[in-house]
């Protein structure tokens, strides 16, 4: 199976990078059809996993949102597979339970909007690609800390005790991701840990010290569990729960 992942000097996208047999990462600018028409023309995967965005700044919207549509219409025009990578904040965590793969997505943030749309525009240009969506990703022991864990170190952040998110394992993600990659599944599917967490015990478990807390502030998503039982059932990875992973990492991190 050739791959080609964009976003490949990302956090995702690096540890695909290093795990896949036969990748590229060449970058191109997502916004730019024709580059990204040209680039797989001439790459010619089997399958993209993309994972390039742009959370905020400038530029977000496009990036997330246009540049996905652009990476889909390239890969469905060279017949090939394409798993786009989405978020558990596509909803506006007010269900009380965890999300399933059929609940309507509602967000409540530009960047919870951006990657909604990006979802649809990566259906409609490639309707048998794959969206998988995610929670927070973490590295854990031995691993390069993901943005969240770093932040957890600051002492000037205040975490949110009411927020609950299902962090992942970023090689336990990698792995899952890989192994969907070749089977025949598309549509939406949830691909979270296995543990729930808030904001405030996520930062906890990363430094093993009590951490500056509040409630959330309005607006905010507050609890995006996802129930990830369909990829479980599917998934011979083992999709590990931020506890299990953290719990190890000591004192210091
Ligand atoms: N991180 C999380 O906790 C989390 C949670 C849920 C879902 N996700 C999803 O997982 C995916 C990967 O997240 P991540 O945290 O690994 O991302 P990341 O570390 O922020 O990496 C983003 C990548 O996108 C590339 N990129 C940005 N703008 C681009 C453009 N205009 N053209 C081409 N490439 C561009 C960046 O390359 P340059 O730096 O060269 O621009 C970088 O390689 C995203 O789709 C995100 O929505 C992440």
């Amino acid at each position: 199976m050739k791959l080609h992942v964009t976003g490949g000097s990302g956090y995702l996208g690096s540890e695909l990078v290093r795990r896949a047999r036969d990748v590229t990462l060449e970058r191109v600018e997502i916004c730019d059809s024709a580059a990204v028409r040209a680039l797989l023309e001439r790459l010619r995967p089997d399958v993209v996993i993309h994972t390039a965005y742009r959370q905020d700044g400038p530029g977000a919207r496009a990036i997330t949102v246009d540049g996905a549509g652009n990476v889909a219409a390239a890969a469905h025009a060279i017949g090939a597979r394409l798993l786009h990578l989405s978020t558990d904040v596509v909803f506006d965590g007010r269900k009380g339970s965890p999300y399933v793969e059929e609940d309507e997505p509602c967000p409540v943030t530009d960047y919870g909007r951006a990657k909604t749309e990006s979802e649809a525009r990566v259906l409609a240009e490639h309707p048998d690609a794959l969206v998988v969506r995610t929670s927070l990703i973490v590295g854990g022991p031995g691993h390069e800390p993901s943005k969240h864990e770093r932040s957890a170190h600051d002492p000037r952040i205040v975490f949110y005790e009411d927020e609950i998110r299902c962090p992942i394992q970023v090689g336990d993600l990698a792995a899952a991701l890989l192994e969907l990659a070749a089977l025949d599944v598309s549509g939406v599917l949830h691909l979270a840990g296995a543990d729930a967490l808030s904001r405030v015990e996520l930062a906890e478990l990363v430094t093993g010290r009590p951490v500056r807390r509040s409630p959330a502030p309005l607006g905010r998503p507050r609890d995006c569990r996802l129930d990830s039982s369909r990829a479980r059932s599917m998934l011979r990875t083992e999709v590990r729960g931020a506890r299990a992973v953290l719990d190890a990492r000591g004192a210091d991190g």
